[in-house]
């Protein structure tokens, strides 16, 4: 006997054998195949479970009239041939214990008979070491010896022959088709090291090789785009392991056509899973956008039921909760990284792979640019990025713009000890280099700034970045218990509401968890006392009455809990830089090493982008020059 093919995944194959009736019993029963694009998918199934390294798929028309998978896996010896038809019969579970730890695709034994009743089906098989292959006639049940090397090849002619008034549902070939290529992708983005090939009417249609990385697999199979505007997932929780990756809020899409979910290897359309990828991307993420993502969910068999539904396309978690904060947990984490740095050019789209796949522990999740100012201010933690109060001179900028009256927002302000080259003109020193954000060069129209790093124009929106940064900022303080408030030296007071006043009295517990003191000056006034100091450039007045407004719409006892990110959303926006204020270019630098320093700054609060590249490569093309 020849030595087993590497392929082979487990030496100690079990024979095909009908189930026990109590176990059929226990097992979810229904119809399989609907559309050619359903027998591809068992088909394909049936070749990974064979540990195939290699399958090419060929169909016509559509896959009606065939569809082939070829394999080179482990091979079904001769005897078993003709039990591989019959109904309930497996070699991949053989009692109930099997079932509820199953780690196969397959497990029903169903999936071959059911095909062989609706289509012409025939199997050739040669058995991993046995000196020849078989072809068994699935309608006549004649065997007879054929040339072919190890592995199957299963072959499905006429699907719903006998049953026109099914056949007559199916789409044009061309739909069809386009659904039997998208079964095809769906298992080769779970198993990147197998190939894959499809053909149609005898033109290759796709072709991925197999790879030794995912992102190469999700690059071929989905694109480059796909690879390059998503963030690299990895993440343990529990017995829940998380990785993939998912799309930046720029790349989300108005279908929801590039969202793949696997469990423990297998497809899967789940609602505990989809609401903790929506709720992920709740704060990054607005409106009917739908985000892109391929993620892969890693756990102990035992603890999720795959005998749900016949396709075994629905799960059922044995603890949903902890599969659902694995999930958005090792998505937010991801997403919440700054990405200035991994700017999404066209240069960056030609090598897909800029971003390493970093484990999951702690710091490796920050950023290398990131890192690199932490390093420069000698503090790592996030308090210290924040530019000091310096009182409002501008080195190297000369007179400050700012009118006495109005002084430029504290949070602007440059922080001590900005190195003083980063106003110089020229060429980026060492230092600004690695700013992934670069260095600012000018204000335009009083909405952008305008940024020079290495590999071209930076385009920030101002008031977006400031916002997002402002309301990070407020999150973090409110996660520690409270905003940390600073008292006005005379308070502001307005002619209020009712309502207003009714509010203030009522939230009069919660206003100090959110920074803010709002007391009765009159049955009329209200006085605002103390403002969040993170805010304290805003008008007090306008803030007061916002914040206000909203706790007026919430059951005050637990609007903070509830409404928390809506409320700290709304005074971020009163507390970030208004449209129109000029700002030194000392104090651009400093915004712009806030967002590096900032989780979540690609997008402001609304989910719209803070900032965009705009690359050497680009402008040249802009200006035909050739280099
Ligand atoms: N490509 C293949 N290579 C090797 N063995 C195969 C292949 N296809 C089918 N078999 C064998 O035939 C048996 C029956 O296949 P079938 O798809 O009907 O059932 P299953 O895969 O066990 O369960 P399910 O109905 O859930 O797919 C399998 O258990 C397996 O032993
Ligand atoms: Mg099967």
């Amino acid at each position: 006997m020849s030595a087993l093919p590497s392929s082979i995944p487990s030496p100690q194959r079990r024979p095909i054998r009908e189930l026990p009736d109590e176990l059929i019993s226990q097992i979810a029963a229904g119809e399989v195949v609907e559309r050619p694009a359903s027998v591809v998918r068992e088909l394909l199934d049936n070749a990974l479970d064979a540990g195939a390294r290699q399958v090419t798929v060929r169909l016509a028309s559509g896959g009606v009239r065939l569809i082939s998978v070829e394999d080179d896996g482990q091979g079904i010896p001769r005897e078993e041939l003709t039990v591989a038809l019959r109904r309930h019969a497996t070699s991949k579970i053989a009692s109930l214990n099997d079932l509820e730890t199953v780690g196969t695709m397959g497990f029903r034994g169903e999936a071959l008979a059911a095909i062989n009743a609706i289509a012409e089906l025939s199997i050739l098989s040669r058995f991993a070491g046995a000196d020849s292959a078989f072809a068994l006639d699935g309608r006549t049940g004649e065997l007879r010896p054929v040339a072919r090397a190890a592995g199957t090849t299963v072959e499905v002619r006429e699907l719903f022959f006998a049953t026109p008034a099914r056949r007559k549902f199916l789409k044009t070939d061309a739909t069809e088709l386009a659904h039997c290529i998208e079964a095809v992708r769906r298992h080769a983005l779970a198993r990147p090291e197998v190939g894959f090939s499809v053909w149609h009417d005898g033109k290759l249609m796709e072709q991925w090789r197999a790879a030794d990385r995912r992102e190469q697999r999700l690059a071929d199979a989905l694109s480059d785009d796909f690879v390059a505007q998503s963030v690299a997932v990895e993440y343990l929780g529990g017995a829940v392991r998380v990785a993939g990756r998912a799309g930046i809020p720029d790349a989300a899409r108005s279908r929801a056509d590039q969202q793949f979910f696997y469990v423990n290897g297998r497809f899967v359309r789940d609602k505990v899973l989809s609401h903790a990828v929506r709720s992920a991307y709740e704060d990054v993420l607005h409106g009917q956008r739908q985000p892109v993502y391929a993620l892969y969910l890693e756990i102990d068999p035992s603890r999720v039921d795959v005998n749900v539904h016949p396709t075994k396309i629905e799960v059922r978690f044995r603890d949903g909760r902890e599969v659902h904060q694995a999930v958005r947990h090792a998505i937010e984490n991801a997403l919440a990284a700054p990405r200035a740095g991994d700017a999404v050019t066209p240069a960056a789209l030609q090598q897909p792979f800029f971003k390493p796949n970093v484990p999951a522990s702690g710091a490796a999740w920050a950023q290398p640019g990131i890192n690199f100012v932490a390093a420069e201010r000698g503090a790592g933690d996030f308090e210290a990025l924040w530019p000091q109060r310096t009182g409002g001179s501008n080195p190297g900028s000369g007179a400050s713009p700012w009118p006495a009256a109005e002084a430029a927002p504290a949070a602007f302000r440059a922080p001590a000890g900005l190195p003083a080259e980063s106003t110089a003109p020229g060429a980026l020193s060492t230092n600004e280099q690695a700013w992934p954000l670069g260095r600012a060069l000018a204000q335009l129209q009083g909405i952008y700034i305008l940024a020079e790093n290495s590999q071209g124009l930076i385009v920030v929106d101002m008031h977006a970045a400031h916002e997002r940064i402002v309301y990070e900022r407020l999150k973090t303080q409110l996660d520690g218990a409270a905003i940390t408030s600073q008292p006005l030296l005379i308070p502001a007071t307005f002619a209020a509401t009712p309502q207003e006043v009714a509010t203030a009295e009522a939230c009069a517990a919660v206003l100090p968890t959110l920074g803010l003191e709002i007391t009765p000056f009159s049955p009329r006034t209200l006085a605002v006392r103390a403002v969040p100091g993170t805010l304290a450039d805003g008008d007090p007045v306008e803030l007061a009455r916002s914040v206000l407004a909203e706790l007026a719409q919430h059951d005050a006892s637990t609007v903070v809990q509830r409404a928390q990110n809506e409320l700290l959303s709304t005074m971020a926006c009163h507390g970030a830089v208004r449209a129109n204020r000029r700002l030194t270019i000392d104090e651009m630098n400093a915004l712009l090493r806030q967002m590096e320093a900032t989780e979540r700054s690609d997008q402001c609060n609304h989910g719209r982008p803070t900032w965009r590249q705009l690359s050497i490569r680009e402008l040249d093309a802009l200006f035909m020059r050739g280099r």
